[in-house]
């Protein structure tokens, strides 16, 4: 039978993040400049073809959920013939997508068919003004109008919210507010030095402000269970249709129960988002290496997992920071 993903510490990684492109339509601040990236030619990304074969390998070696990330997932053509395609991959139980929710009301149809349910969409502001000073585009009323869509047809949402100072500090109560009548989750997540530059200032709202910040307007809030491997810790305004979730996604406070596996759009293997890539899937497949060869690679890099894969130039030094959309979230 086959091998199982399991790291040094004993955390199984049966969550992949697979990235289909590096390229977006949004320009948010924290993820790229306002020119946009060096982004990856067309042979350079992993072909549908290859990401179904690495996707096919990876669910033989235990991986049963996956999400789809980018960049912006839906601006990759021939996207949803390969969901499809995905979704029928013997052990897979879940596909969940990322996206910036831009997306039309087409794909949300299609991704009702293909019997994806879940899915998360970036939005830092209910404000259409700082909206377009954090994503460099005008596109508040489609994201906001997408969620909605999205919920009446039964998905199930999360907003991922950045918090930072002197972008929507004042977007945290409204976006909690929201929750009182739709049935979302709502996360608010510390910045992270993921933005494409050569700068980044830790945070100053980690989530001990966040939280702070929130309990000293709703006492009594309601702390939810949630999976050992989730990356929020979950509350509830008592009495309210939703959720809301803090991801200490600097200070990563959760890294003990991380059953994550990324692969980026280019063929990057990595074993945490902190961490330099362990390899690259791609090369190996296009030099011809066997299913057994791909795996022991694999069985390798999972085998080098560090608790934390932290690299100091990567929070503090003046390196240039890989962006989000090249790390695949
Ligand atoms: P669910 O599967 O719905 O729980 O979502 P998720 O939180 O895994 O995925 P999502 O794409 O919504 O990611 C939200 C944010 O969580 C990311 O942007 C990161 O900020 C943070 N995050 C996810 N995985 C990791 C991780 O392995 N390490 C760190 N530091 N942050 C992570
Ligand atoms: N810091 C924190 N979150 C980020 N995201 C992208 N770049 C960063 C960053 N530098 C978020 C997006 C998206 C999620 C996958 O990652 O808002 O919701
Ligand atoms: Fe695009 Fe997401 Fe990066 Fe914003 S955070 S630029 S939506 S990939």
């Amino acid at each position: 039978s086959q091998p199982l993903l399991i790291d040094k510490y004993g955390r199984q990684l049966t969550y992949l993040r697979l990235s289909v492109t590096d390229r977006c339509n949004f320009r948010c601040y924290y993820c790229m400049p306002e020119e946009g990236m060096n982004f990856a030619a067309r042979q350079e990304l992993l072909s549908f073809e290859e990401l179904y074969q690495l996707s096919a390998l990876f669910c033989s070696l235990g991986v049963n959920k996956i999400r789809i990330t980018g960049g912006e997932p839906f601006v990759r053509a021939g996207i949803m013939p390969f969901l499809r395609k995905l979704s029928q991959l013997p052990g897979l139980e879940e596909i969940t997508v990322t996206s910036n929710g831009s997306l039309n009301a087409k794909q949300i149809k299609t991704l009702q068919e293909i019997g994806i349910r879940k899915i998360n969409i970036s939005l830092d502001s209910l404000d259409r003004d700082r909206f377009f000073k954090i994503t460099r585009r005008d596109s508040f009323e489609a994201v906001y109008a997408s969620i909605f869509q999205l919920l009446e047809s039964g998905f199930e949402v999360k907003l991922n919210c950045v918090v930072a100072e002197n972008k929507n500090v004042q977007d945290i109560l409204p976006f909690v507010e929201l929750t009182k009548h739709y049935s979302l989750a709502v996360r608010f997540l510390e910045e992270m030095p993921f933005n494409g530059g050569d700068t980044f200032q830790p945070p100053q709202w980690s989530h001990r402000e966040i939280y702070q910040h929130i309990a000293n307007h709703y006492p009594g809030l309601q702390k939810l269970e949630s999976e050992p491997s989730s990356t929020s810790v979950n509350y509830r305004v008592s009495g309210y249709a939703g959720s809301f979730g803090i991801i200490p996604s600097f200070s990563r406070t959760f890294c003990g129960t991380c059953n994550r596996i990324r692969l980026g759009a280019t063929g990057e293997l990595r074993t945490c988002l902190y961490g330099p890539p362990a390899t690259n899937l791609r090369d190996l497949l296009r030099a011809g290496h066997s299913q057994e060869q791909l795996t022991n690679e694999i069985l390798e890099a999972v085998s080098h997992r560090e608790q934390d894969g932290f690299a100091a130039e990567a929070s503090h030094g003046q390196a240039v920071h890989a962006s989000m959309s090249v790390l695949g979230g």
